[in-house]
């Protein structure tokens, strides 16, 4: 069967930046590959690679079986992007912005109207879609970008963080929609830095960090990597966490994770609730008595914290503080999501 996308070894520089660094990855049509990876991690540069805006400078990149760098022309005939940022004409109603992306790709005028109208009112935007994009909020900007993609229904689409800045109810708006489109048919490659939308949509899941693929698998076979369920211990004071660590140490977990902003530490739990009732009873042992206790499955954030040895944020940081340092305008960082040990 052809995949219909196939990224092997991908490399990509850019400036001094190393942004690809052989990266591999594929889906097969009518899937969701998620590819997921902190800011700075290269999903952008991916994209751009795969929808034709740049060219890899190796590697081998396929999309419907067709190669990327050799005929770019016929790939961008049968792919949808929504890009990072809104790519909307202001001067243009809602309405007519999608009436024009249907005249580029030839959709009918009839059928054209009809699917604008349906979309507009299923992403709630059928009462701003006549007035001008550039009265609409960065949300609404969003929404109407997406919906241009979806419009179109191409064979491969790309949506660079679709959901980064809507609200909950466009987000699952959204959801939605994308389930509906792979149901007929179309491959979806979506970047995202929320674990949970991985989760929710995608059949598969590649995690890159620094340009790098640091796992790949089902959002399942990436949790069962990670392993066992985990712990949070929140303690009254960040002070005691290194003796909490300590008087944890018979209970298998070499590596907790310490968040010291929160007083938490987290341990991979190595069996049920009798666990967790001696866990307890060795730090009360120690003279400490945790203000609250959690357990839970592991989340795709625990992958990356166990792959990368950083969570997705700490990554972020660095990556941000590398673009200081290189000197290009580094983009806002603080995105609605926190760390690791939620
Ligand atoms: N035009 C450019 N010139 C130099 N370096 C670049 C350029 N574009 C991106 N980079 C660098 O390449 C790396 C990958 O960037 P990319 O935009 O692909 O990351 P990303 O995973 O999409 O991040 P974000 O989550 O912030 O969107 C980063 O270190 C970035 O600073
Ligand atoms: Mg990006």
């Amino acid at each position: 069967m052809t995949e219909s996308i196939l990224v092997q070894g991908l490399v990509k520089r850019l400036g001094k930046k190393q942004a690809l660094d052989g990266v591999s990855m594929s889906a097969g049509e009518g899937t969701v590959l998620a590819l997921l990876g902190p800011n700075g991690a290269g999903k952008t540069t991916t994209v751009r690679v795969l929808s034709t805006l740049i060219r890899p400078d190796a590697g081998h990149v396929e999309v419907c079986g067709i190669d990327v760098t050799a005929q770019p022309r016929r790939v961008r005939g049968l792919i949808g992007l929504t890009g990072q940022f809104a790519a909307v004409d202001e001067i243009l109603t809602g309405r007519e912005n999608l009436e024009l992306v249907g005249r580029l790709h030839r959709i009918g005028r009839t059928e054209a109207r009809r699917r604008a109208d349906d979309l507009l009112e299923r992403m709630g935007l059928s009462e701003a879609a006549n007035q001008r994009v550039k009265t609409y909020s960065g949300g609404m900007r969003r929404r109407l970008d997406l919906t241009a993609s979806l419009l179109i229904r191409p064979r491969v689409l790309f949506l660079d963080e679709p959901t980064t800045g809507l609200d909950l109810r466009s987000r699952l708006d959204l959801w939605s929609e994308i389930e509906l489109l792979v149901r007929d048919g179309t491959t979806l490659l979506l970047t995202t830095q929320y674990l949970e939308e991985a989760d929710r949509l995608a059949d598969s899941v590649t995690v890159i960090d620094r340009g790098k693929v640091v796992a790949q698998g089902t959002p399942s076979e990436l949790k069962q990597q990670v392993g066992d369920e985990r712990v949070t211990f929140t303690l009254a004071d960040p002070a005691e966490l290194d003796r909490a660590h300590e008087a944890l140490r018979g209970h298998g977990d070499e590596n907790p994770f310490h968040d010291r902003a929160r007083a938490q530490l987290t341990l991979r739990l190595d069996g049920g609730i009798e666990t967790v009732t001696a866990m307890v009873r060795d730090l009360s042992d120690a003279g400490i008595t945790p203000v609250t206790h959690e357990v839970r499955r592991p989340s795709l954030d625990d992958v990356f914290l166990t792959l990368t040895g950083s969570t997705a944020t700490e990554a972020a940081h660095e990556a941000e503080q590398d673009k200081a340092t290189s000197g290009r305008r580094g983009k806002a960082s603080a995105r609605d999501r926190n760390g690791a040990t939620r």
